[in-house]
């Protein structure tokens, strides 16, 4: 049996209340010694220097293997010099090969844009990845969403262009799931056959539009949570926790 947490947007922003929710998150992630811990973007709230420091800070020291992927908020140049230690503007495609599975993490940032995309570039890096490593079980993880979710707010800013990740997934039947951050809503559902889960935020919730009249759809007081994606048998099974 394999564990990944996966802990989404935790918007580090300078902010005591940001930089104690992830704390918590991580602390509580790292305590179940997962196989490996995966964060799908929205690492800092601005894209700056010193709010990757902080990440930088909150990842350390750590012996739980860890992938990362930019979000919307997030500034590739600044990400991977703080974070990867290496220069360069260009997407931050990360894979992760351990023992049973490979996760393989696709920057589908826009700089600039709420909104995502997968590049040819990151296509075919993906698909390069998956060919690397047939019969393993495979997750697939990206910031944005590739499908609508029901709440209006993040639908619009979700993955354009999901044909080509669907066509990729397509060529390689061992990816097994589709993991996702940026809707802060821990949901499940599905993309191209596959199951499509998305993480809690660790900073916010986004509601569904019968839950609230507020604009944004946020409730900023829920607890952080997030989502243990247990692989046994060639099946995955996804647990959602609020963090103690
Ligand atoms: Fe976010």
């Amino acid at each position: 049996m394999l564990v990944l947490a996966h802990v989404s947007d935790i918007h580090i922003d300078g902010s005591e209340r940001n930089t104690s929710r992830a704390a918590r998150a991580l602390t509580y992630a790292r305590s179940l010694r997962p196989d490996a811990i995966v964060l799908t973007g929205d690492l800092a709230d601005h894209g700056t220097t010193e709010e990757y420091e902080t990440v930088r800070e909150l990842i350390a020291g750590d012996d739980v293997p860890l992938v990362l992927c930019p979000g919307n908020h997030d500034a590739r140049g600044d990400l991977r010099k703080v974070l990867l230690e290496q220069d360069g503007d260009h997407p931050v495609n990360q894979a992760l090969n351990l023992d049973h599975a490979t996760i393989a993490l696709c920057d589908s940032s826009i700089p600039g844009r709420p909104e995502g995309a997968l590049d040819d570039d990151t296509l075919a890096w993906l698909d390069s990845v998956l060919a690397a490593t047939p019969g393993v079980p495979a997750f697939v993880g990206m910031h944005h969403p590739p499908v609508a979710l029901g709440i209006p707010y993040v639908d619009g800013i979700r993955l354009g262009r999901p044909e080509g990740l669907a066509e990729v997934l397509g060529r390689h039947p061992h990816a097994i799931a589709v993991l996702a951050g940026h809707a802060h809503t821990a949901a499940a559902t599905t993309f191209a056959g596959l199951p499509l889960l998305v993480a809690p935020g660790v900073v916010s919730t986004a509601l569904l539009p019968s839950e609230t009249s507020a604009h944004p759809p946020v409730d900023r007081d829920l607890p952080p949570a997030i989502a243990l994606h247990v692989l046994d048998d060639g099946r995955v099974t996804t647990h959602f926790r609020p963090v103690p």
